[in-house]
């Protein structure tokens, strides 16, 4: 079985102090254990700190975003080597708020996930439907099609990995996750589309399906006997220490 990952989005939110502070509980909870896996995404300019903390520990890192050049006039950006000097090993590519408020595109996250794979990064690519288009009966389209954009041309040699993250728009913050059922056959679409692009054995050892959207304690066990899944991506919840570690407790278990 591969081994269930966890990861922590936790987007534009907390206090450069309440962020350490966090970080060192989760230390505490998981910096030792190996059965899951947990990955933190801070912001940006709290990745250094953390770097720190989660040294000699089994907490990765991972960042909310990355540009797709190494190194040059590209103000504001940051690259797959930069993050790779403070020991980050992931980073989220395509997040719906990226695709809605920052006007970031198929094309971009293709060239984000080359970026990535090229300097020793594990992608964690976004994918997901809106509410619109769940209604008009969609989702599996979209998300087919996002997927086939995100991994045009991108091969997967000996270990490189990849997670894919299942985020229908119409569940992040709202409280409102899908159905188990739902997101079963999704993750079966998502599953179809990588067995088109890879060998089933990469497909099975290299690539990760997770869920994100409102997860919760209370629903995180239900989520976690959907076919395929092995992990999630955690917002709100990621941000208070009882929360994450309940569904870090009662998932995969
Ligand atoms: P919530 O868990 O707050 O719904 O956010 C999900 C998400 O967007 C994680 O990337």
């Amino acid at each position: 079985m591969v081994k269930p990952i966890f990861i922590a989005n936790w987007k534009m939110n907390l206090t450069l102090k309440e962020r350490v502070a966090l970080a060192q509980q989760i230390k505490d909870d998981w910096g030792k254990n190996t059965d899951k896996e947990i990955v933190i995404c801070p912001p940006f300019i709290s990745l250094v700190q953390l770097a720190e903390i989660f040294k000699n520990s089994h907490i990765k890192l991972g960042a909310q975003d990355v540009f797709w050049e190494e190194t040059g006039a590209y103000t504001g950006e940051i690259s797959p080597l930069i993050l790779k000097e403070i020991d980050c090993q992931y980073v989220i590519i395509g997040h719906s708020e990226r695709r809605q408020y920052l006007a970031e595109t198929d094309e971009m996250v293709n060239k984000k996930v080359a970026a990535c794979l090229d300097n020793g990064l594990t992608p964690i690519i976004c994918v997901g439907e809106s509410l619109e288009q769940r209604q008009r009966n969609d989702s599996a389209t979209v998300v087919h099609w996002q997927l086939n954009r995100a991994l045009e041309g991108i091969e997967l040699v000996d270990n490189e990995q990849l997670v894919i993250a299942y985020e229908p728009i119409w569940a992040i913050g709202t409280g409102r996750p899908i159905e188990p059922s739902d997101a079963q056959e999704i993750l079966q679409v998502i599953r179809q589309t990588l067995i088109d692009h890879y060998p089933l054995t990469i497909v099975n050892n290299n690539i990760r399906l997770i869920y994100g959207g409102s997860v919760e304690p209370d629903n995180c066990a239900d989520f976690s006997a959907v076919d395929y899944l092995a992990g999630f991506l955690v917002g709100g919840a990621s941000l208070k220490r009882e929360l994450f570690n309940q569904i870090v407790k009662l998932s995969f278990s």
